[in-house]
């Protein structure tokens, strides 16, 4: 389980990247729509950062060749990236958001994130 940060410190439509070296590479966590989502940060296609792509609802655009991925899947909805990125759980405790890494994925069933608590 890794901090991110506070509730209050992650404002909609805002992201945050995270570093999580036991799963080989960063993590990107958006809120969005009342909502909080955390997925890989290292986009499928290229080496560009999720993270500072452009939120739109349930989806992030790609800041480099603007493929777009479903926050809540991870899987892209338009060319160039063919592949998903994982998605990993979020929760929020005490006000105090967490991501919970997942190291493996089944093909086909996608991890979706979790939202324990709601935005105030
Ligand atoms: S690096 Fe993300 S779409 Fe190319």
């Amino acid at each position: 389980m890794i901090p991110v940060c506070r509730i209050e410190d992650l404002p909609e439509g805002e992201s945050v990247r995270v570093e999580a070296g036991e799963i080989g590479g960063p993590i990107a966590v958006f809120h969005s729509e009342g909502a909080f989502y955390a997925i890989d940060d290292t986009c499928s296609h290229q080496d560009a950062s999720l993270s500072e792509g452009w939120l739109e609802g349930c989806y992030v655009e790609c800041p480099l060749h603007a493929a777009l991925f479903d926050l809540r899947s991870g899987e892209p909805t338009c060319l160039p990236a063919r592949k998903p990125v994982r998605t990993h759980a979020v929760t929020v405790v005490d006000g105090m958001l967490y991501v919970h890494p997942t190291v493996h994925t089944v093909p086909g069933e996608p991890v979706r994130a979790v939202q324990e608590e709601a935005v105030a």
